[in-house]
C-alpha cells in the first residue's frame, strides 16, 4: 500500500499561513510532507539528527520503538529468528515475501553458488598491515569489488542490481572471514557450498587447510540467529548513508562500503565491541555501584555501552532473543561461568532498576550481549562489528534497491541553517594582523 492523505496541517507564520499534506502509512506515526515548503515559504526545518524526519518512504522494516516491536516485511523477528533461517530473512527482505519451498532452494543455491571471490582480491589482501583493524579492511575490499565486477555496476539494469545484490550477500562473508585470517596470518579458507551461510562463515574463519573441522551445529544456529537480528533496522544512520551514497547514482559497492564506513562508530555496530570493553573494565560485580556513579555524572563521558536507542525506548526485542542465544552459547562451549557473563546480568539488572536508566527509558540493546556471545564464539573483538556488517549487507542492499525504484527518490541534499561569518571582503596577506 502506498501512502495515503487526506489530512492537512497548517503551519502559520506571522500573517501568513501553509497547508502543509498529512500522509499516512501503513502503520506507525502520520507524516507531515513540507517538501514544498520552502518554494512556498522560504522557511527550512531544522532537525539535527533526524529526530522527528521520515526521509523515505519504505515497505522494508517496521519499528515501534515504544513498544519494543521490530518487523522485516511485517513478520515479527521473534518469528523470523525462532522459526526461520537468514537466507529465508534474506529473501523476505529484497522480495517482500516469504520464499515457498523451490523458491527457498533455488536462492540458497545462488548464494552458495557466489561465494568465492576474484582471486585476485587475495593478493589485494597483501597491501594491508597485519595489525589492520578488520573493518578498515572491509571499508576497502567491499568498496574494490566495484573494480573487479564491471558487469553489475549499472544501477539502471534491474538484472546487473539483483546480480550485484547477490554477490554482495555472498562474498561479503568471504570477505569478512579472509580479513579475520589475513590478522593472524593463515591461510584463507575457500567457501564450502554444502554448509549452511552460517556454517560456511564459521568454517572460513576457524579452518585450516591441513585439518577437518566439523562446524558446531549449535554455535552455527546461534550464528544464524544472530544474523537474522541484525539483518535490517529501518533508517538507521548506516542504511541511511547507504541511501544517500546511492542517491547520487553510485555504483552499490561504493555504497555498501560507505555504509560499512558508517557502521565502524561506537555509537552504532561498534557498541558490542564497546560494550565487552566495558564489561572487562568493570571487571568484577562489585565495581557495578562505581562504574554506575560515573555513568550518571554529567561532568563525566562515560556511558553505558549496550544500553539505550535513538528508537527504542523499550526492551530492544533483538536483546530478548541475544540473552537467550547468549546463554545457549555459553552452555556450550563451557563459558557459562564467564565473569563477563556475571558482571552483565548484574548490570543489567542494577540499571534497569535504577531511576537514572527509568526516567531516559533506557534499556539493554542487542549489542549489550552480543560482544559476550561472540567471544565464546571464539571471535576476536575487533572482528565483532565486521560480523554485524555481514548481517546487514542484506538490508543496505533491500534498502538501497527500494530507494532506485522509487519513482520519487532524489538525490539528498539537505539544507542548513548558516551561522557563520556573513559576507566580507577579502583582506591581502600583509594586511591582516
Ligand atoms: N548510558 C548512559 N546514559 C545514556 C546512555 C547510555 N548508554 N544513552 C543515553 N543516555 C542519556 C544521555 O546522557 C541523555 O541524558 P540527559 O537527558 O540527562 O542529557 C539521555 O540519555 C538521552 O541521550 P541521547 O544521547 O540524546 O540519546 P540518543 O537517542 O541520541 O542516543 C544512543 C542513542 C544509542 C547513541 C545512546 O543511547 C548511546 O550512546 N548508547 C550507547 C551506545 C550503544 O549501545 N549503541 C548501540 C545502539 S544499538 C545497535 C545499533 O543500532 O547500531
Amino acid at each position: 500500500m502506498d501512502a495515503t492523505t487526506n489530512k492537512t496541517a497548517t503551519l502559520t507564520v506571522g500573517n501568513n499561513t501553509y497547508d502543509l499534506p498529512i500522509l499516512t502509512g501503513t502503520v506507525g506515526p502520520d507524516v507531515v510532507d513540507i517538501g514544498k515548503l520552502y518554494a512556498q515559504s522560504g522557511l527550512f526545518t531544522y532537525d539535527p539528527g533526524f529526530t522527528s524526519t521520515a526521509s523515505c518512504q519504505s515497505k522494508i522494516t517496521y519499528i515501534d520503538g515504544d513498544a519494543g516491536v521490530l518487523e522485516y516485511r511485517g513478520y515479527p523477528i521473534e518469528q523470523l529468528a525462532q522459526q526461520g533461517d537468514f537466507l529465508e530473512t534474506c529473501y523476505l527482505l529484497l522480495y517482500g515475501e516469504l520464499p515457498t519451498k523451490e523458491q527457498k532452494e533455488d536462492f540458497d543455491l545462488r548464494i552458495t553458488r557466489h561465494t568465492m571471490v576474484h582471486e585476485q582480491m587475495a593478493r589485494f589482501f597483501q597491501g594491508f598491515r597485519r595489525d589492520a583493524h578488520p573493518m578498515a579492511v572491509m571499508v576497502a575490499s567491499v568498496g574494490a569489488l566495484a573494480a573487479f565486477y564491471h558487469d553489475s555496476t549499472d544501477i539502471n539494469d534491474p538484472k546487473q542490481r539483483m546480480i550485484a545484490s547477490m554477490r554482495m550477500i555472498a562474498k561479503i562473508p568471504t570477505l569478512a572471514a579472509m580479513a579475520y585470517k589475513y590478522s593472524i596470518g593463515q591461510p584463507f579458507m575457500f567457501p564450502k557450498n554444502s554448509l549452511s551461510f552460517a556454517g560456511n562463515f564459521i568454517h572460513m574463519c576457524f579452518a585450516v587447510p591441513c585439518e577437518e573441522y566439523k562446524v558446531n551445529p549449535v554455535l552455527a544456529a546461534a550464528l544464524d540467529k544472530i544474523f537474522t537480528l541484525h539483518a535490517d533496522h529501518e533508517q538507521n544512520a548506516s542504511t541511511s548513508t547507504v541511501r544517500i551514497a546511492g542517491s547520487s547514482g553510485a555504483n552499490p559497492f561504493a555504497c555498501i562500503a560507505a555504509g560499512i564506513a558508517c557502521l565502524w562508530g561506537p555509537a552504532h555496530g561498534g557498541a558490542n565491541e564497546a560494550a565487552l570493553q566495558m564489561l572487562k573494565e568493570i571487571g568484577s560485580v562489585e565495581n557495578i555501584p562505581e562504574f554506575i556513579t560515573k555513568v550518571k555524572d554529567k561532568n563525566s563521558s562515560v556511558r553505558l555501552m549496550g544500553f539505550g536507542h535513538r528508537v527504542y525506548k523499550n526492551y530492544d526485542p533483538r536483546a530478548k532473543i541475544m540473552q537467550q542465544v547468549c546463554h545457549e552459547v555459553l552452555a556450550e562451549t563451557g563459558h557459562h561461568g564467564d565473569p563477563l557473563l556475571k558482571v552483565a546480568m548484574e548490570l543489567e539488572k542494577i540499571a534497569l532498576s535504577d531511576q537514572y536508566f527509568i526516567d531516559r527509558k533506557l534499556y539493554p540493546n542487542v549489542d549489550f550481549y552480543s560482544g559476550i556471545t561472540l567471544k565464546a564464539m571464539g571471535f576476536p573483538t575487533d572482528m565483532f562489528t565486521v560480523l554485524f556488517a555481514v548481517a546487514r549487507t542484506v538490508g543496505w542492499i533491500s534498502q538501497w534497491s527500494e530507494m532506485i525504484e522509487d519513482p520519487q527518490q532524489k538525490i539528498g541534499r539537505p539544507r542548513q541553517l548558516f551561522t557563520g561569518a556573513a559576507k566580507r571582503e577579502y583582506v591581502p596577506i600583509d594586511k591582516r594582523g
